[in-house]
C-alpha cells in the first residue's frame, strides 16, 4: 500500500478488531482493507477474484489476513463468509459492503433489458442486504458493530451511472437507513460511503477512465481529484469509533460535485 508506515499502538484506530471487506480485492476494497489492517484490524477479504484476494492477504501477512471465495448475490456465500471470519478471529466488528460492478451507458431506456437491469441490482443491492442481515446475525449477540456499503455520487444525483447503477445505489443508502434504525438498539452503526470518479480496475475496464483521465474529469476542488485513501480514509473513520455516534449516515468523498447545479452558479453573480 502506497504511503504505509508503521503506526504507534495509540495511533491505531482499529486495534483488536475484525473486519470482513467484500470486493477486497481490487481497487477501494483492496486498499481499504491494507489499511484497516494497518491500524490493528484483522481482515477477511471476500471477493470472486481468488488469486487476486489471497495475493492481497499474503502481502498484509497469513497471521492479519484470509481470503474466502464469495459471491455476494448467493446467500450461502454471504453467511459463509461471515461464519467462517468468526471461525478464523472469533469476532467480527465491521462488515465494509463494497463489492460492485457497473453497467455500460444506454442511451435509450427502451434498449435497457429487464436482466441488465437485475443483474446490476443483484450484485449492488441485494448483494449489500444479504452481507447486512448476516452481519446483523453475530453482531446483534455481541451488541456492536460497524456496517458500511459503498454507495456512490450516484446515490444522490440522476445521471452519474446508468438506470440500474443509480438505482442500486440509491437502494443502499435506504437499506442502510432501514437497518441503522432497527440495529441501532444493539449499538450497531449502519453507514454508506460515496465516491466521487476513482480510478481502479473497475473505472479502467469499463471506461477507460485512468488516473490521468480521472484528473481531467470536473473537480469542484481546483486542482484535487478522488483517490482510493480518500474514500478508503472515510470508511476508516465509519468503521473506528471516532464515529460512534454517526448512524444512517451516507459520508460523500466527492469535493462538493454533488452540491453544485451546472444549471445556477452562485460565480454567475459575482462576473
Ligand atoms: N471507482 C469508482 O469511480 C467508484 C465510484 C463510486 C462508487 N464505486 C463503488 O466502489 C465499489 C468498489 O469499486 P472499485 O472501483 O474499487 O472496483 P473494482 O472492480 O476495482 O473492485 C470491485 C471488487 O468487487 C468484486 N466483485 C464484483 N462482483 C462481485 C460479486 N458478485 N461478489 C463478490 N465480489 C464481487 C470484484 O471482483 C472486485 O474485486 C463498488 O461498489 C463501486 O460501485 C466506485
Amino acid at each position: 500500500m502506497a504511503g504505509c508506515s508503521v503506526l504507534s499502538v495509540a495511533a491505531k484506530r482499529l486495534e483488536g478488531k475484525v473486519a470482513l471487506i467484500t470486493g477486497g480485492a481490487s481497487g477501494i476494497g483492496e486498499y481499504t482493507a491494507a489499511l484497516f489492517n494497518k491500524h490493528g484490524a484483522k481482515v477477511m477479504i471476500a471477493d470472486v477474484q481468488d488469486d487476486l484476494g489471497q495475493s492481497v492477504c499474503n502481502n498484509m501477512g497469513p497471521s492479519v489476513a484470509s481470503y474466502i471465495h464469495c459471491n455476494v448475490t448467493d446467500e450461502e456465500h454471504v453467511k459463509n463468509a461471515v461464519d467462517s471470519t468468526i471461525r478464523q478471529y472469533g469476532r467480527l466488528d465491521i462488515l465494509f459492503n463494497n463489492a460492485g460492478t457497473v453497467d455500460i451507458f444506454k442511451t435509450n431506456i427502451l434498449d435497457y433489458t429487464k436482466s441488465d437491469f437485475e443483474q446490476i441490482l443483484k450484485v449492488n443491492l441485494v448483494g449489500p442486504f444479504l452481507g447486512t442481515k448476516h452481519a446483523a446475525r453475530v453482531m446483534i449477540p455481541s451488541s456492536q458493530g460497524s456496517i458500511i456499503t459503498t454507495a456512490s455520487v450516484a446515490s444522490v444525483i440522476g445521471g452519474s451511472g446508468t438506470h440500474a447503477y443509480t438505482t442500486s445505489k440509491h437502494g443502499v443508502v435506504g437499506l442502510a437507513r432501514n437497518s441503522a434504525l432497527e440495529l441501532g438498539k444493539y449499538g450497531i452503526r449502519v453507514n454508506c460511503v460515496s465516491p466521487y470518479a476513482v480510478a481502479t480496475p473497475l473505472t479502467r475496464r469499463v471506461f477507460d477512465l485512468d488516473e490521468d483521465k480521472i484528473a481531467k474529469l470536473y473537480s469542484n476542488l481546483k486542482g484535487m481529484s478522488c483517490k482510493r485513501e480518500d474514500i478508503a480514509n472515510a470508511a476508516l473513520f465509519l468503521a473506528s469509533d471516532d464515529s460512534r455516534f454517526i448512524s444512517g449516515h451516507n459520508l460523500i468523498v466527492d469535493g462538493g460535485f454533488t452540491i453544485t447545479n451546472s444549471g445556477l452558479s452562485i460565480n454567475d453573480f459575482f462576473k
